[in-house]
């Protein structure tokens, strides 16, 4: 009987993941079907596709996670499933899924915000993130930044009104004939071109909001006139651009309350620039940056299960299956 363990499934775009981790957050497995091969034909998440594929996966993957870690269904401590936002049909596939096996199993299900799994992922493997932080969570779906009191305690300062990062990373990738998913790839060229361009930095002077479309549209604008050469130094001022925008909020956030860490979590976490761009901001402003490893800045299951931890924390005990809330408009 192994009472420590907890199977986290995440299914909100197009991954297919399950994972299992104990309470400290180390990961006893992890497995990730990939769908970039069938998406990347059509430029972007194709949402039927997606959930097809989740459909024909979703078995297989958890049951690799849970022999990897050498453990049965019915043993675990509990299953965390991503229950939103993210695409409805997908998240369908991960949610009804874990009930079925919960039920099965005889174990809770807890639904989890796909966001609040990101902010748990700088903790997977060991605890980095001291209190009180400042949040920057950059996925492709959400950019946001807020304060931290406690893994549960989190004041959002101010969101997207517009396209998130790395949707902008993403389109922009596409604009420079980058291929799906563009933000690797622009992430790359831009480390070998020069930020010659001027470009907007959308409300980089007042307040935590973002705004990112007018960048993405400024850099339409200029791809459709330039010369395929030119593309590296597009590539290299839209990521200045972003990441001039990302930096001055953060300073900004740091710099009005006491902060401890600044923990960036979220697929453009991966970016190389944008983690040597916080280093500096942090070591200047003697603030411990908190990145997860980078196979965990990426969507995986592993900070779903982490972050089913935390509800098993809570002084109430999780719900039965039956009435386990599986809202997908909640944070
Ligand atoms: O967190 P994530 O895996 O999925 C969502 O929850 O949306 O984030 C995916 C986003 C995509 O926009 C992708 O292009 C971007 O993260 N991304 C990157 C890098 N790796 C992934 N952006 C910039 N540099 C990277 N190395
Ligand atoms: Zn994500």
């Amino acid at each position: 009987m192994t009472d420590g363990l907890i199977l986290g499934i995440e299914s909100s775009c197009d991954d297919t993941a399950a994972a299992v981790v104990d309470a400290a957050g180390r990961v006893h497995s992890s497995v990730i079907a990939s769908q970039a091969d069938i998406h990347a034909a059509h430029g972007g998440v194709y949402p039927e596709l997606a959930s097809r594929a989740h459909v024909q996966s979703i078995i297989a993957t958890i049951d690799r996670a849970l022999a990897d870690a050498g453990v049965r269904g019915q043993d675990l401590r509990a299953i965390g499933v991503t229950r939103g936002p993210g695409l409805i049909g997908s998240l369908l596939v991960g949610l009804n899924t874990a009930t079925g096996l919960a039920m099965g199993w005889g174990v809770p299900v807890v639904g989890i915000n796909h966001l609040r799994g990101h902010l748990r992922s700088a903790d997977l493997e060991e605890a980095r993130v001291r209190f009180p932080a400042i949040l920057l969570l950059v996925s492709g779906g959400h950019t946001l930044l807020a304060r931290m009191t406690g893994p549960t305690e989190i004041d959002v300062l101010g969101g997207t009104r517009d396209d998130s990062v790395g949707e902008a990373y993403d389109k922009v990738g596409r604009m420079l004939g980058l291929g799906y998913p563009g933000g690797p790839a622009v992430d790359r060229l831009a480390a070998t071109g020069a930020p010659s361009i001027q470009l907007p930095r959308p409300l980089r002077n007042e307040g935590y909001e973002f705004s990112f479309s007018g960048l993405k549209s400024a850099v339409s604008r200029i791809v459709a006139q330039a010369p395929p050469d030119a593309h590296a130094d597009i590539a290299a001022s839209f990521v200045d651009a972003c990441l001039d925008v990302l930096m001055t909020k953060c300073r900004r956030a740091l710099t009005a309350a006491p902060a401890e860490s600044l923990v960036i979590v979220g697929g453009v976490a991966a970016s190389k620039q944008l983690r040597a761009q916080a280093g500096a901001l942090c070591a200047e402003l003697g603030v411990e940056l908190c990145l997860p490893p980078l196979r965990w800045s990426t969507d995986n299951a592993a900070m779903i299960a982490l972050a089913a931890w935390d509800y098993l924390a809570l002084d109430a005990p999780p719900a039965p299956v039956a009435q386990t809330r599986l809202s997908i408009t909640e944070f």
